[in-house]
């Protein structure tokens, strides 16, 4: 196996990166152990380990280690390979019922039904087996995976632990000298039944390919995990239960901004483990030695010291209670944080938190505006959201107006939840204190973009048909197997790019994301482009699909193996998920990986890489939560900047943050209403969205599938124009997700489908994958009165300009 150049490399620097993302949930000081041992090694996720979720976001790797691979690799010999092959029987006996039961459900209800096998996910089996090995140490690996297309369920064998599980873990606990219980998530899992018994747990997340050798280095104290959870950790019925969740047609967000921490804090509900938890294998102390305000930054000097007899690293995380004016407010809400360097014992490190005041404002519906309500604002810090103590208090003197804004978004048919705040008020020590005025508070003004004189004038001499194509992907007049996301001619197994049926303006390619780039890893060319070789990320929906609907949608030509000519490869690096790169806490860290999969975007040949993805945690169950960061918009807007900046800085490079907007869960995700308050939509849903251009200046913007407030989030020309463009100064384009209108007409479902014409008129530029359909829709929309959405030539020209200035920026092509 000859591996290509940047395969090496990458595979070094992200086992190096993997146990940053890991967190050490409890801990008895039997970790790490001395050196390789014979290890008792059980659990669903030992051999099969899950590198990250499945869907668009699966990465086709040429091999990842397992969690079994990577203690071989380290030494240690394994005293239950037996129970690891029976076990796998078990497993493919359940998983062959299983896929056939979704395989006749296809049958019967057409294609549809696809969205069944795309993300659907076996609960895992119950069934007997005997722990039988003889060493002193045991590992019980715990996996659970889940995926574009489906949510997942509050059920034994998915949310919860299976009693087989339970069983074995407990019992593990009880008869091993030394045990410990290895989390292969990328969600919360309900530990409650045993978070009391096991004395050892480790959150290895789902960390890519290099997840059993970055395993094994933590297990022998090469390395040391220093990730905080990024979302609370709970029974599923402690979560928020005020709003809707897996509603087919309308999901109304009661709950309002009272969303994991703000919710558990305010009600003051503990959690399994909070937002903001993660263990070290040392203790840390830190002391402010300065507060200072610099117009409307408050700076935070800290100085953190490793007072244990370990190295590690530890988090510093700043909340602040905001006051509850006419606003209501959450307990506390997360301002700012720091990762310390690696910090020998004894070695101390100076952290400086900052943060912008006006950050904390809160959308006032009544006024459409931002605004910071007088009264005083208590700083807490702490490396655990549940743990944090008052370090200063920042007085306003009135009310202040931040932003004016407008009242975009649509309404809702309620009025957000808002808790019984019955929280004690802290007696204060004696805290410094900040004043701040109104006056010294300026309002936030953003420039908005006008484009390119000279792309305008080269737009206007287009014809209708040619402003159109250039408006939607680069699709075949003949169609192409666009449905799954592998639309792309240029690269075998990108996702799209857009039209090459204009002389002289390249294609733009984009692939997948966000666990690394998804491309085909064998591919033929010939005159009319790469054709893909290799199934990849579609075979666990290939398993599930009858062989008409393989046909129908073209993979069968991948399964053929068809070779024409030379056979070409492509190998890119599964980075770990987004909640796993979140848990790090590490903008440096996700700036890195994001360089890393930029450097794999320019071997590859691709422009615009389908991610960072960066939708709330809402609820626990949402089938793609592995792909985003955190409950937390902070952090969210934060990871998705780093990851932005570590592609962009690249030259000619794009990225496209997705999924804008409120698309919090799977289930009829092109045609599910998100029905949210402007408040809760501000202040959480688009806060990340808003972090991530300011500061990273996101090439493109990924429009989501649902419907926000009545309305396709892609059609609603009050968030893409006015929020995005007038008020945040966006200068990018907007690009639909895939097949946003493909589904036309074949929707049995409440609302239509969005479609091109409608998107175009609101501001969603590009139409992806696009589609004879969508060509055909915006000839009859454009100047029309008899249809729903006409659009214009100038709207037209409008959306052809941005493509055009991106196809200039990223190609670097002159017209
Ligand atoms: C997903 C997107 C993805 C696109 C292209 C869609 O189904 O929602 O996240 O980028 O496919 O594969």
């Amino acid at each position: 196996m000859t591996l290509q150049a940047h395969e090496e490399e990458h595979y070094q620097k992200l086992r190096e990166l993997t146990p940053e993302c890991m967190v050490l949930l409890k801990s008895n000081e039997d970790f790490p152990l001395d050196g390789p041992q014979l290890i008792d090694l059980y659990g669903n996720g030992a051999r099969r380990t899950i590198k990250g979720g499945t869907g668009s976001g699966d990465v086709n790797v040429r091999h990842f280690t397992t969690i079994e691979e990577g203690l071989l690799n380290a030494g240690f010999k394994i005293g239950t390979t037996t129970w690891l092959d029976s076990y796998d029987e078990i497993w493919q006996k359940a998983h062959s019922e299983f896929c056939d039961n979704i395989k006749n459900r296809i049958e019967k209800e057409g294609i549809t039904a696809i969205m069944l096998g795309i993300g659907a996910v076996m609960p895992e089996p119950e069934y007997e087996l005997a722990t039988n090995g003889n060493a002193d140490t045991a590992i019980y690996v715990l996996a659970r995976v889940s995926g574009e297309g489906s949510d997942r369920e509050a059920v034994k064998g998915d949310f919860q632990l299976t009693t087989t599980e339970i069983n074995t873990i407990c019992h593990l606990q009880e008869t091993y000298e030394k045990f410990i219980l290895v989390l292969n998530v990328g969600g919360v899992v309900d530990l409650s039944p045993i978070v009391d018994k096991v004395e050892n747990i480790l959150l290895i997340s789902q960390t890519g390919i290099a997840i059993g050798d970055g395993f094994a280095d933590v297990l022998l104290g090469h390395a040391y995990p220093s990730g905080k959870l990024t979302t609370t950790w709970a029974k599923y019925e402690d979560y928020p239960q005020i709003g809707d969740f897996a509603e087919i047609d309308d999901t109304r967000y009661k709950e309002g901004i009272y969303v994991g921490y703000r919710y558990f804090d305010t009600v003051q509900t503990t959690p399994v483990f909070s937002f903001g938890f993660g263990k070290t294998y040392t203790t840390f102390d830190w002391e402010v030695s300065e507060i200072s305000r610099n117009k409307t930054e408050i700076r935070l000097v800290t100085e953190i010291t490793n007072t244990g007899e370990f190295k590690g690293k530890e988090v510093l995380q700043l909340y602040v209670s905001v006051p509850s004016g006419k606003i209501d407010q959450p307990f506390q809400t997360l301002a700012a944080f720091k990762k310390s360097k690696e910090l020998q014992p004894g070695e101390s490190e100076t952290l400086i938190l900052t943060f912008d005041i006006r950050d904390l404002a809160s959308f006032d519906t009544k006024s459409s505006s931002k605004i910071l309500e007088s009264g005083s604002y208590i700083v807490r810090l702490g490396n655990t959201s549940n743990q944090t103590e008052p370090v200063a208090v920042i007085n306003i003197s009135s009310r202040t107006l931040v932003q004016k804004l407008s009242d975009a978004g649509g309404q809702p048919d309620f009025e957000d939840w808002i808790p019984n705040q019955n929280i004690q008020d802290d007696v204060l020590p004696d805290l410094p204190i900040i004043q701040i005025n109104s006056d010294e508070i300026p309002q936030i003004v953003n420039e908005t973009h006008s484009s390119d004189q000279n792309i305008r004038d080269f737009v206007q001499g287009l014809t209708n048909e040619e402003l159109a194509y250039i408006c939607l992907g680069g699709f075949e007049d003949s169609g192409n197997n666009s449905f799954i996301g592998n639309a792309g001619r240029k690269v075998a197994g990108a996702a799209g790019e857009t039209t090459s049926k204009i002389e002289n303006l390249p294609a733009l390619v984009m692939a997948d994301g966000p666990a690394g780039l998804r491309l085909s890893r064998k591919y033929y060319r010939d005159e009319t482009g790469a054709y893909s070789l290799d199934t990849g990320s579609f075979e666990s929906l290939m398993e599930v699909l009858p062989d008409s609907m393989i046909q129908l949608l073209g993979l069968d030509k991948m399964k053929e193996q068809k070779i024409v000519g030379e056979v070409f490869e492509q190998y890119c690096s599964a980075i770990p998920i987004g909640t796993a790169i979140g848990q790090s806490w590490n903008t440096d860290l996700a700036e890195q990986v994001g360089n890393l999969v930029g450097k794999e975007m320019k071997i590859f040949g691709i422009h615009i890489w389908l991610a960072p993805a960066l939708n709330i945690h809402r609820n626990p169950l949402c089938g793609r939560n592995f792909e985003y960061y955190s409950e937390d918009p902070l952090i969210s807007g934060k990871m998705a900047a780093a990851i932005t900046i570590g592609v962009q800085k690249l030259d000619k490079l794009g990225v496209s943050i997705k999924h804008f907007c409120c698309n919090n869960q799977e289930t009829n995700r092109m045609w599910n209403n998100s029905i949210v308050s402007q408040r809760a939509l501000r202040d959480l849903y688009l806060k990340g969205f808003e972090i991530a251009i300011r500061e990273s200046d996101p090439a493109t913007v990924m429009s989501s599938y649902n419907l926000l407030n009545g309305e396709h989030a892609s059609q609603r020309e009050d968030i893409l124009e006015t929020i995005l463009r007038k008020e945040w100064g966006y200068k990018g384009l907007v690009m639909s997700d895939w097949v946003t209108a493909g589904l036309s007409g074949k929707s049995k479902n409440t609302y239509p489908s969005a479609i091109a014409s409608g998107s175009i008129k609101a501001g969603n530029d590009l139409m992806m994958p696009g589609g004879v359909h969508d060509f055909q829709d915006l000839m009859k929309a454009l100047n029309s009165t008899e249809v729903t959405y006409p659009i214009t030539r100038v709207e037209l020209e409008r959306s052809a300009t941005r493509v055009i200035e991106l196809i200039v920026k990223l190609s670097g092509k002159n017209i």
